[in-house]
Parts: structure tokens; sequence; C-alpha cells
């Protein structure tokens, strides 16, 4: 299915896997939104898109756990691009430590961002799908959001939950023809995986952004009719 012309909003797309993401859909012909909660990346990014591609994009420099900034964000979007056709709810935090050790405000902070954030980017992005009667919501979950470790319980929590909700939604507006899909990928090389000191050593092993950004646009492309329901990507391949 060809994506030329369609609109999309990428949130997290100052870098690593939402940059690699939105960048994928302008090579396509779609005009990007993006989000992210600082400028750094985001405005350089948009500019050069649009150059490179001919495409339309906007970005907005906004905190995805503060709902009435992201309600005004997807409005401010869908004025500059026009009704969304695709979702990526990418936008994320991951830091690391026990449960007991882990201060309180932290924990709060990542299921806030990773969880409450998706709800409200997506509950503000899905009545004009609903109305224009079509559209794609790709969540970017995680492994963590299958299993749990050690040291990962605010996380997971909010990738687990992000799963929930994913399955749910499918559900509830799959008769819109709207589809939603959950990607878990594995460690990226990205910054959040340095920060989380996840890199290997050996970073020829390690799956890169563009290969997520490669995933998202297969399931954009799939025939309306085929639904997935949750597509993973792993770190290390058997050499
Ligand atoms: N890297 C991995 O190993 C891995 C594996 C599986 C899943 N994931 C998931 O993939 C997604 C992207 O991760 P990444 O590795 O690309 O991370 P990253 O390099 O740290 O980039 C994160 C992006 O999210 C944005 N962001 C963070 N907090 C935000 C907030 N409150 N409001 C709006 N935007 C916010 C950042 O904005 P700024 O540019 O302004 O800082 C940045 O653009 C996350 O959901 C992560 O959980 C990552």
């Amino acid at each position: 299915m060809a994506l030329r012309e369609q609109t999309a909003l990428v949130t997290g797309a100052g870098r690593g896997i939402g940059k690699a993401i939105a960048t994928l859909l302008a090579s396509e012909g779609v005009h990007v939104g993006m989000l992210a909660r600082t400028s750094s990346g985001i405005d350089p990014l948009a500019k050069q898109l649009a150059e490179e591609f001919g495409v339309r994009t906007v970005a907005i420099a906004t905190d995805i756990s503060a709902r009435e900034e992201v309600e005004q964000a997807v409005a401010a979007v869908q004025e500059h691009l026009g009704s969304l056709d695709i979702l990526v709810n990418n936008a994320g935090i991951g830091t690391f430590g026990s449960l007991v050790d882990m201060p309180v405000e932290e924990w709060e902070r990542i299921v806030r961002v990773n969880l409450f954030g998706t709800y409200y980017v997506t509950r503000s992005v899905l009545p004009s799908m609903i109305k224009a009667g079509h559209g794609s919501i790709v969540n970017i979950s995680s492994t963590s959001g299958e299993r749990g470790a050690a040291t990962t319980s605010a996380y997971s929590a909010s990738k687990f939950g992000i799963m929930g909700m994913t399955e749910s939604l499918m559900q509830e507006v799959r008769k819109h023809n709207i589809r939603v899909t959950a990607l878990t990928p594995s460690t990226v090389n990205t910054e959040l995986a340095a920060k989380a000191g996840l890199k290997t050593s050996d970073e020829d092993w390690m799956m890169q952004p563009d290969d997520v950004a490669e995933l998202v646009l297969a399931c954009l492309k799939l025939p309306d009719r085929v639904f997935v329901k949750t597509a993973g990507l792993w770190m290390t391949n058997p050499r």
C-alpha cells in the first residue's frame, strides 16, 4: 500500500528510534508531525525532511505526560497537516533500579510518560481517525512489555500497560477500519540504551533505530485486512 501523501504523527522524533521512523516515513512521501520533549532534535529534523523529501512537516516541543499540552499540540499538528492517517507512539523514557530503591517520583515519571503519555496522544488523535473511517496506530512497546526483570519494574509496568491498552483499543476501533499494533523491540542502539548501560561492546550485533523503523513501515504497508497484534525484534541474531 502506498503511503505517499498520507499524514503521520511521530512522538519522540528528536533522536533514536523516533527520528528513524519520521525519516523513513518522510522518505515514503508521508507528511510528518513530530513531538518531543525539547525542540533541539525535532526542529532541525523537520526542516531537513521538508527540504530533502518535499513533504510538509511540523515540530512541536511537548511533554506527552501533560494532557493539556498534548491536546494543544495534536490540534496544532492537525491544523498544519490535516487529519492524521498514522500515529506512532514512540516517545518514552527508561531508567532502571530496584522497586524499593527507585525514588517514588522517578517510578511515577516513567509510568506517566510511557503509559499516560501514550494514552493522552492516542485519545487526542482518535476522534479524527474515527471520523475519517481509517487509520493506523503503532505503539512502540518493548520486550519489557512481555517480561519483567530485576530493575525494570517501572519500565515494565508502563510497557505491559501499553500492551493491554493496545489489545483493548484494537478491538474497540477495528470497526472504524483503524489498525492498532504494538511492537516489542529488544535492545536498540540509542541514547536510552546507552544511558541504561544496555549497549554491548559488539555493536554489530545490536539492532539499529532504522531496523525498528523498517518494521513500523512494514506494518503500515500491510493490506487493511491484515491485523498485527504484536511484532517483535530481537537484538542478538544467531550467527
Ligand atoms: N532503545 C532501546 O533499547 C529500546 C528497546 C525497546 C523499546 N524502546 C522504546 O522505544 C522508544 C524510543 O526509545 P529510544 O531508545 O529511541 O529513546 P531516546 O533515544 O532516548 O529518544 C527518546 C525520544 O523521546 C522523547 N521524549 C522523552 N520523554 C518525553 C516526553 N515526556 N514528552 C515527549 N517526548 C519525550 C525524547 O525527546 P527529546 O528529543 O526532547 O529528548 C526523544 O526524542 C521508547 O518508547 C522506548 O521505551 C527502546
